[in-house]
């Protein structure tokens, strides 16, 4: 299902803000709107703290932590050197890891046309953007046309690990929407030696109960629509990745990793989980 970007875009400029209110951001990366949304929900976010109820600070950090730290550990691994993060939005990763591994890592960051312009501007006015960090129009449900993965992926070098990222896109799109996108995702990889695929995405079973129905209702007012939770667990979820040439497939439950990201897990960390998916040119062809 389509949806319009509209509705999904205010939510990019919400998340670039907490990047920066937790110390992962860059200043450049600030937009007002997104300053303006943050100090909005504040007053929400200290009643949830002090009740113990979810809160949506919990969860984002714990997915963006979580995404960042598989990513490093598969560079240093050796397995990726090339990344696509899709729908980065205004998000500071690739600055981030372009600062830490230079040279070493492409870092194609891309949006839908409008973002990805912001983007650009934000990063070059503050002379954010290093050679081998990009910043490009794409469109995630696209097969084909310039905005297509595809044909980035035709820009790339086909002899580099390669890795997608998505970070808060899955749950605007319904379940066929998502699973063509995965088989899209699935089929660009595969063309590399070695793919990963990294994703945050919220299950019914980790969604459960009245405090967290109550959560997102909120984050569905907060995003101007419905949220789509698309499986019921774990294994559910797996089983369509493998169904879209990932192997192994697997979903992470953020706060088993408190101790590797050396971080407190707060009430609403559980509420995600983190999709860490592979595919290997040798066994896939
Ligand atoms: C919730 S924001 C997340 C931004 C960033 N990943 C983060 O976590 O801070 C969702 C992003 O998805 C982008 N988006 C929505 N539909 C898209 C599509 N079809 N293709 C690519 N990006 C899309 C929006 O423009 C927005 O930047």
């Amino acid at each position: 299902m389509a949806r319009n970007p509209a509705s999904i875009s205010p939510t990019a400029h919400y998340t670039g803000y907490t990047w920066f209110a937790h110390g992962m951001s860059h200043p450049a990366l600030v937009t007002p709107q997104g300053k303006l949304m943050h100090t909005a929900l504040r007053p929400l976010h200290g009643l949830a703290t002090i009740t113990g109820a979810p809160t949506l600070q919990a969860f984002l950090l714990a997915r963006h932590r979580l995404i960042d730290h598989l990513l490093e550990l598969a560079i240093k691994e050796g397995r990726v050197s090339q990344i696509i993060e899709v729908a980065a939005g205004l998000s500071p990763r690739g600055w981030r890891f372009k600062q830490q591994y230079g040279d070493k890592l492409r870092y194609v960051e891309a949006d839908l046309p409008d973002m990805a312009q912001r983007k650009r501007d934000l990063l070059q006015r503050a002379g954010l953007l290093t050679s081998g960090h990009e910043v490009v129009a794409l469109d995630a449900l696209a097969d084909t046309g310039p905005l297509c993965l595809h044909a980035l992926a035709d820009t790339l070098d086909a002899q580099r690990g390669t890795a997608i990222i998505t970070e808060g896109l899955l749950n605007y799109f319904d379940t066929p929407t998502v699973i063509a996108m995965w088989q899209r995702f699935g089929r660009v990889l595969n063309r590399f030696p070695d793919g990963l695929y990294l994703s945050d995405i919220h299950l019914h079973n980790a969604n459960k109960g009245v405090g967290v129905q109550a959560f997102k209702a909120m984050l569905s007012t907060f995003v101007k629509g419905r949220v789509f939770l698309h499986f019921d667990n774990e294994a559910q979820a797996e089983a369509e990745l493998r169904n879209a040439r990932f192997e192994p497939a697997q979903l992470h439950d953020p706060t088993r990793f408190a101790n590797a990201l050396n971080m407190a897990m707060h009430p609403g960390a559980n509420a995600v989980r983190v999709i860490e998916a592979r595919t290997h040119q040798t066994r896939h062809g």
